[in-house]
Formats: C-alpha cells, structure tokens, sequence
C-alpha cells in the first residue's frame, strides 16, 4: 500500500514543499529511505521506529521504502520524522491514507512518540494556503507561531498517538490557540532614562533613531558604550503588525521564537567580537541567518569593533549598503533581508585609555596607529553619527536626576520618522530614511543657504572630509532639522552634524601618519 504525505523544507525563508512518498509491502524487514536524505534525516528511521513501536506497530515484517520528492532537493533536519510516520502509518493501513491529503505535517519525534517542536514554523506556514494546503499539523511546542500566521487552520500535537487518533477520527486534535495581542511596549526590560548624564550620547542615539544613522562610539572601558546600545532599540518606533511578522520569520528558522509566538520588540543582537564571516552574514549548511539579518529592523551592536576580523567586517559591507543578504549554495540560493540600525563601539586604542585624563594609557604610539588603522576605510566611511565618549561623572551618576525616558525620546523620533514617510509618500524623495537619502534627494530636500554651505565646505576642508562624508553630514542635519520640527535645513543643523563627524579627523590623521 502507499501513502503520501506533505512537509516543507526551508531555503532561506522560502518553503519548499516535500512529499513524503511511502509504500509498504510485506518482506524481510527493511527501512529504505531515499530522496537526498542528508545524516539527520537518514536518522529519521531509528526515531520513526521507535516510536511506532511506543504504538504497537511493529516494522519487523515489513519492507518500507520512504521518498523524500522532489529526489534533487537536500533535506536536513528532523522535521520530516512525523511527516514520515504518518506515511508509514498510512501505508500500513492503520490511518485512512486520503483523510492526510491537504494536510502540512511538520514535527520531530523523540524515541518516545513525543513531538517536538521545529525551526521556521513561521515562514513555512505564512503563505501555507496559497499553496492549496488547508490544514497543518505542528509540534505544541509551535502552536504559538503557527496560530500567528494559519489562525484557526492549525492542529497542535504533542504525541504520535493524538495524531494518529485524530486522522483515524477517534479523538480530533485541538486547534491552535488564537494568541494574545503583542506585548506592550512598556514591558521592555531596559530605558534610556537609566544612563544618567552623557547628553551627547542620549543626543547621538535620538539622532540616529530619528534617521536610521549608523552610530559610532569610541570611548574607554566601562564608559557606558554597551548599556548606550542596549536602550537603542527602547527608542526606535514601535514594530508594526507586517514588521514584526517579517522579524519573526527570520528568528524562526533559528528556533528564537518566544512563547507568544511573535517577536514584539525589536531585535539587539551584539554578536562577540570572535564572530566568524559567516556567523555574521549567514550561510552554512543548512544555510542559517547571520547576526545582521537577526538584527533585521532591529540594532546591529558590534562591540570591539577593531577587533573584528577583517573578513567579517568587509563583509558586512554589502548588505549594510543594500539590506539583504544573498548566499549562494549548491542547493539553491537563499535571501534573507538584513536591515538593521548598525551601532559600533571601540575602545580608543588596546589597553583603552588614550587621550583619557584620567588614567595612563600604556600602548606605544605604533600599537594605537596600527589599533586605529584597522577602524578606518570601510567601516568609518559608513558610521554617519561618530561619537568619542567618556565616562559619566560621579555627580552625574550618583546625584544627577534622570534622563528622560525612552517613551519620550520614541515620541519624539516617532515624529520626526513620520515627516520623512510624508516626504516619500509625496515623492519628493524616494529613501524613506534620512540615511538613505540620494545625492538628488539631498539636493531636493536639505538645500542650503549661503552661509551654511560655507559653513559645510570650510568644515570638509579643514577636517579633510571626502565627498561621502558631505552627504553623511547632510543627512544628519536632515534629521537634525526633522526633530526639530523645521522644513529647511539651517546653520545649527549643520554645525551639529559636523559636531558627529568629528572623530573622522582623528582616525584619519592617525591612518595617514602611519601609512606614511
Ligand atoms: N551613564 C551611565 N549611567 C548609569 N550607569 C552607567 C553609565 N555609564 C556606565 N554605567 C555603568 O557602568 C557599567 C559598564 O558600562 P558598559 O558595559 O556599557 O561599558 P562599556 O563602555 O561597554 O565597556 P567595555 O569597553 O568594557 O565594553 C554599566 O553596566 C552601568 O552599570
Ligand atoms: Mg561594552
């Protein structure tokens, strides 16, 4: 007897459907499985006989073959195992066969029977109907995020033995529970108004929210770079609905799916400063997300940033500049999108103290040119807002009354993100962001007067600013002016944003000198 059942494998965040193709006959036991099985998979007949034998259901007498269709698609992972229970089960003639047609079946199973829960539930069951499924059956462990994306059309199981009486009709399976709305945004764990004092650093980091900027900090051991970083993304608009599913789908396909089955905040991710070229970017076999598509919408935070490998931080470039990721495999090609705020923190040389009045620093002035050099060129060019940061004074911490709250600086970026949508929708701009804006853009929209474009060009000159940097610096006042409200660009703007390009100066100076 035969029997068919379907299942998806991922590529990337696309679903590629699997049909589970069994056939049973009576023979000298033999459990053949086919289809481009990779190890983990091929371990699928071990788990599947062991917990059909939980059932009863003996394969002793039985020749089983299993295949995986399409035979030129790779499979991985243990997401197949009840798919291929089910089949056998079907094929066995202990469940109807017709009664699994149109039904998703995705769920590894324990020796035990037991189900557990899979990777990328999310972005495999997101347009599941358009693919003419009307029902799946996920693993309990998922019922959270497949009621996000299938609502009512979804079962939750936790054993075989419920599946199996479910398609015999003994006893159906329950549906997914409808889940609760988002959590709030007031159950972050982290506010702005905890950094006491550092003005310019709350200043920088609204800036750079206000305008999708990326952000550079240098400044010494326990100056506050990190908890500066961390409550980014507290002041960052709130998810949307379609934002937080599209988020949601690239954490599911690592298995970082909370328990409400939806991301509700943005995404931090601070990757260790070790992290390889591909743990970065993404790729591997299954090809995973990198850290800059986990950030996705989120915060990028790379700390140490000058200890980076140098593969790792080139590249990092291509997707900072066009917000997706591609990886190419034998298998096929997988995208995922990778749009996040990108902040960096470095200490200003290797021991962390140079120009600190405070303490000696103790590197010789070759270690800190050849420390700065390696912060220079690719990842400078691309930071917009560049900060040299000190520690918060004593009174400040200690005495100082505090800042104001992230919900307050949200407002206050909410609103001036909002004048650029209003912007793009009325076409005067194509970027939706300040940050992205085109030199026709910039041209269009942050035009200035005489005096500021003096006030520009004797800064580029005396600061030996490239071409790329005047448009950074434009942008910045872009927003600089869309928070406060004004629709031209003016001399304080500006000179705020040449403010945050200053530490150009010095890292280049010191490249300069020690390429000389
Ligand atoms: N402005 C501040 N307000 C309140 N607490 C602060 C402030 N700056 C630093 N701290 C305290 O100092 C600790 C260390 O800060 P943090 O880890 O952010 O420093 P860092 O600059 O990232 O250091 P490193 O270079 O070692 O990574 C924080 O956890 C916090 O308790
Ligand atoms: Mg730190």
């Amino acid at each position: 007897m035969q029997a068919t059942v379907l299942t998806f494998s991922l590529l990337g965040l696309d679903p590629q459907p699997v049909h589970v193709e069994v056939d049973s006959g009576r023979g000298i036991a033999q459990f053949n499985l086919v289809g481009l099985p990779e190890a983990s998979v091929r371990e699928s007949r071990v788990r599947v006989r062991s917990a059909l034998l939980q059932l009863g259901v003996q394969l002793d007498e039985y020749v089983i073959t299993v295949n995986l269709a399409p035979a030129d698609l790779r499979k991985s992972g243990g997401s197949f195992d009840l798919a291929i229970a089910l089949g056998v089960l079907g094929a066995l003639g202990r469940i109807p066969a017709e009664r699994l047609r149109g039904v998703a079946v995705l769920g590894e199973l324990s020796l035990s029977g037991a189900i557990q829960r899979v990777r990328g539930v999310l972005p495999i069951l997101r347009n599941v109907y358009t693919l003419g499924v009307e029902e799946a059956v996920v693993p309990q462990g998922n019922a959270a995020e497949a009621a996000r994306v299938m609502g009512a059309g979804a079962r939750a199981a936790g054993h075989l033995s419920d599946v199996v009486r479910h398609f015999t009709g003994e006893q159906p399976l329950p549906f997914v529970e409808a889940p609760a709305a988002r959590a709030p945004t007031s159950q972050l764990d982290v506010d702005l108004s905890e950094l006491r004092g550092q003005h310019a650093v709350r200043r920088a980091l609204e800036i750079a929210a206000a305008g999708a900027h990326n952000l550079l900090f240098i400044g010494p051991p326990g100056c506050g770079k990190t908890m500066a970083a961390r409550r980014l993304p507290t002041i960052l608009p709130p998810l949307s609905d379609d934002e937080a599913l599209e988020v949601t789908a690239i954490h599911s396909t690592v298995g970082l799916v909370p328990a409400s089955g939806i991301l509700s905040e943005r995404p931090f991710r601070a990757p260790h400063h070790t992290v390889s070229p591909v743990g970065l970017i993404g790729g591997g076999e299954p090809i995973r997300p990198g850290e800059v598509s986990l950030a996705h919408l989120g915060c990028l935070f790379l700390d140490e940033v000058a200890e980076l490998r140098r593969g790792a931080l080139e590249a990092l470039r291509q997707p900072l500049e066009d917000g997706v990721v591609t990886v190419c495999r034998a298998r096929g090609r997988a995208t995922f999108p990778a749009r996040p705020l990108f902040v960096a923190a470095a200490n200003p040389c290797p021991c962390g103290f140079h120009g600190d009045p405070s303490r000696a620093c103790v590197c010789s002035e070759e270690r800190v040119r050849a420390y700065r050099a390696r912060l220079s060129g690719p990842l400078l060019d691309r930071m917009d807002l560049q900060l040299a940061m000190r520690p918060v004074s004593i009174p400040d911490l200690v005495g100082g009354a505090p800042g104001e709250s992230s919900t307050i600086v949200r407002a206050r970026v909410c609103a001036a993100r909002a004048v650029q949508t209003d912007r793009a929708r009325r076409g005067e701009v194509r970027a939706t962001h300040n940050s992205v804006l085109t030199a026709a853009d910039l041209a269009r929209v942050a035009r200035l007067d005489a005096g500021c474009r003096d006030l520009l060009e004797r800064a580029v000159d005396s600061l030996g600013l490239s071409a790329r940097a005047y448009n950074k610096i434009l942008r910045v006042a872009r927003t600089i002016a869309d928070l406060a409200g004004c629709g031209e660009v003016r001399n304080e703007h500006v000179a705020e944003a040449i403010q945050l390009r200053l530490l150009d100066r010095r890292v280049y100076a010191m490249r300069e000198s020690a390429a000389a």
